[in-house]
């Protein structure tokens, strides 16, 4: 760094000495001839005006006369004096300090008398400059004789060294300047940030610090800054993956990681890559104002889906909805994501509105929903809708086609009630590819399943898959005997397979579920190390409890927040020392707004509320606090952190990950889970308090023991069910589902299966 200093001082020094030597040449050499030129002038002045007086003079004849006359003349400034000769160069009068100098007659004289005109010249006596105006005089027209008015000019080359020396001075005062700006810049901008990214980065490499928030203020580094942070990032965990799997390997644990679901998709795909399908994308991008904002949409798939395909840099095919998404996107409609760590590849498929409203408001979302979930809103079946879902199925199928092309034995992962057409539609093109399709909600009984008029189409569709997945056996069970009623094939119930068309489908459950680690360092990063202040986080919306409570969920009529409402109420009317004491929060994120069923939901529930609070509150407490917007991650996790409970009251729910994601927050192994018994979560969270949803007083019950646990029984539950995510977290899912699809023999590529069916066939 001193080097730099040096060298950038210098060359400053040099520039600016140049530079100021030119401009001081030229303003000398300016000065000079101004000071010449005046010299001149008042020499031709004095010349003139002497010349008359001493023609006037001659006349007379007294050479004493002259004299007398030229000695009067020769007091003036820088004047040396003045001479008269005549014709013949004889001196007639001089003033005695010019008679001195000058012994002769000077040539410019006898060149003025010559030319008849004056002349002027500069010429050195000795060391010194003179100026000489010699002009000729006259008698009539005869000239009689020359005049010479000599100047002293040395003062103007006084005035010269005057000049340089000032520029000189300047120059000193230019140079010490710049380079004392030049240190401290040098210090402030460059030297003392590197110290302090320098330190930072030692910090960050012997893994002292950990987070972006202790990043220092590097300034023109920062851009550098937020690279180092990301590459420490992953160093520290790949640090604390190799530790983690050292220390599983020590203890012959196989629980699943980020990095062993990567090695383990590397191996089993062998080449090949994975491909997501899925209605709603992980990232929508819109416009804020003049700029655009990334948000990600309120989804359990979404939440479940990203860790893997973090993990194995895929493609997310799903369906651009965002009112900015087809501004961010290249020409094959592709993106990196996540927007500040780009690990793979979401493609964006774009539907027409009626498309939308058709495929995704009417058929999956009218339609197939309410189907599939017993909560009692009739599910509504219209041809068109029928019509764009098939359409859409097509459209997604199409993209995936594209995206598969030159993929040897892709695998292709559908997700969820939206696409029930597109295995067959992929495997009908590329019978070599690996197909499963997760169905993330329930699966109702045949009896209820039956009423839908496609239902011999859409479980077709499905059997087009290699491997169908549900979070629970009873949904796979449901499925099989609704197959089983709907179309003619063979159902294993040994294996849970079905055999169709010389093709085979495995149905298989595989629980869901969230990205809970055993490595502190990233539960720290996710789940934010400090500690959450309540009583400000209460304090933001007005709230003042000692008991809080906590439901997170999109507006659905499948939530059951209506009747978890009902219970809060039922628990402060049998209860009342709690009143005052008990708040409930819930934060409902708007969701399918434009479906009547969920958008007068909203204003039920808003009512509802405000019922429940008109009739207990006080002026500075109220029962229920109904926040419907959408909170981001961060937001949500505050909450979880700071409730005493949470509760879960679905009518119907294929898993419900806001159960394990509020275990996954709560690393301080408090607060209680209240949970529906009809969830699929319920299988695995026994130690969870499993309620009822529909019987409002044992919910109401389930509340008062939740505020009333012994801290070592909610602390002994939590560390329980915590251990049961960790154990079976999303990486073992992903890593289970995929592991499952790709040991399947695909009845397409079998030979020797091929054989036999061929000489069935032909006999
Ligand atoms: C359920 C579905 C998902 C869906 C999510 C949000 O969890 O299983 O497929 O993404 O709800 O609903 P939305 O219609 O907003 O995508």
């Amino acid at each position: 760094m001193r080097l730099l200093s040096v060298r950038l001082i210098v060359s400053l020094i040099i520039g600016i000495t140049l530079v100021s030597l030119g401009f001081s040449y030229y303003q000398v050499v300016g000065e000079k001839r101004v000071l010449r030129s005046d010299l001149e002038r008042r020499a031709e002045v004095l010349g003139e005006s002497v010349a008359g007086n001493v023609e006037k003079s001659w006349e007379s004849g007294s050479e004493r006369g002259l004299q007398r006359l030229v000695q009067r003349f020769g007091n003036r400034e820088h004047l040396l004096g003045v001479a008269v000769y005549d014709k013949q160069g004889r001196q007639v009068a001089i003033t005695t300090e010019l008679g001195q100098v000058l012994k002769a007659m000077p040539p410019e004289v006898a060149h003025a008398i010559a030319d008849r005109h004056g002349e002027n010249s500069f010429f050195r006596v000795g060391n010194n400059p003179v100026h000489i105006f010699a002009l000729p005089l006259h008698r009539q027209d005869e000239i009689i004789g020359g005049l010479a008015v000599v100047h002293d000019a040395t003062y103007i080359r006084a005035q010269s060294l005057l000049t340089w020396r000032e520029a000189f001075l300047r120059m000193l005062v230019q140079v010490f300047l710049i380079a004392f700006i030049t240190v401290l810049i040098v210090r402030w901008s460059i030297t003392g940030p590197i110290a302090q990214a320098a330190q930072w980065m030692r910090a960050l490499r012997m893994g002292r610090i950990s987070s972006r928030q202790q990043m220092p203020d590097l300034e023109l580094f920062k851009p550098l800054a937020w690279e180092v942070v990301t590459l420490a990032e992953s160093l520290s965990q790949a640090r604390t993956a190799a530790e983690n799997e050292a220390r599983l390997r020590e203890a012959s644990e196989s629980r699943w990681t980020a990095d062993r679901l990567a090695i383990q998709l590397q191996a089993r795909l062998d080449g090949g890559r994975l491909f997501v399908v899925s209605n709603r994308e992980p990232y929508m991008h819109r416009h804020n104002g003049k700029s655009l904002e990334v948000i990600v949409p309120p989804s359990g798939l979404v939440t479940a889906l990203e860790p893997v395909l973090n993990a194995c840099d895929g493609t997310w095919i799903a369906h651009g909805s965002g009112a900015a998404d087809a501004e961010v996107v290249d020409a094959q409609d592709r993106l990196r994501v996540p927007p500040d760590d780009p690990r793979y590849t979401l493609r964006r498929v774009w539907l027409t509105k009626e498309e939308e409203e058709g495929y995704y408001y009417g058929f999956a979302n009218e339609g197939l929903w309410p189907l599939c979930h017993i909560a009692h809103t009739r599910p509504i079946f219209r041809a068109q809708d029928w019509a764009h879902y098939q359409e859409v199925n097509r459209k997604f199928t199409a993209a995936v086609l594209e995206e598969i092309k030159d993929i040897h034995n892709p695998v292709v992962l559908v997700q969820d009630y939206h696409f029930a057409l597109m295995p067959r539609m992929i495997k009908e093109k590329r019978p070599d590819a690996r197909v499963a399709i997760f169905w993330h909600i329930p699966w109702p009984n045949p009896e209820a399943f039956g009423i839908c008029p496609w239902q011999r189409q859409l479980v077709d569709g499905l059997l087009g898959a290699d491997l169908i997945g549900f979070h629970i056996q009873s949904h796979c069970n449901n499925f099989l005997q609704t197959v089983d009623r709907v179309v003619e094939s063979r159902v294993d119930w040994e294996h849970f397979s079905v055999s169709r068309q010389n093709h085979r489908t495995i149905v298989h459950p595989f629980p869901i579920s969230v990205d809970l680690t055993d490595d502190e360092t990233v539960d720290n990063e996710r789940y934010g190390a400090n500690y959450v202040d309540r009583s400000a986080l209460l304090h933001e919306i007005a709230v003042d409890a000692p008991f809080v409570g906590v439901g997170v969920d999109r507006v659905d009529y499948t939530k059951g927040i209506q009747e978890r409402f009902q219970a809060v109420e039922r628990f402060l009317e049998k209860y009342p020392k709690y009143r005052q004491q008990f708040t409930f929060v819930q934060i409902g994120a708007p969701s399918r707004t434009h479906i009547k069923r969920y958008h007068d939901l909203m204003a039920e529930l808003e009512a509802e509320a405000e019922r429940i609070n008109w009739r207990f509150q006080t002026s500075k407490w109220k029962p229920i606090v109904f926040l419907n917007r959408q909170h981001n991650h961060e937001e949500i996790e505050r909450y979880y952190r700071a409730a005493d409970l949470c509760m879960v009251t679905s009518l119907h729910d294929g898993m419900n990950l806001v159960a394990k994601e509020f275990l996954a927050a709560r690393r301080d192994e408090r607060g209680v889970l209240i949970l529906s018994q009809f969830t699929g979560a319920a299988r695995e969270l026994r130690d969870a308090l499993l309620v009822n949803p529909y019987d409002i007083d044992q919910t109401a019950e389930a509340i008062r023991v939740a505020l009333e646990m012994e801290p070592e029984e909610k602390q002994m539950r939590v560390h329980r069910m915590r251990r049961i995510i960790k154990e079976q977290n999303i990486y073992r899912w992903a890593g289970s589902l995929i592991t499952e699809l790709c040991e399947l023999r695909l009845d397409a590529m079998d030979p020797a299966q091929q054989k036999i069916r061929g000489s069935v066939a032909a006999a």
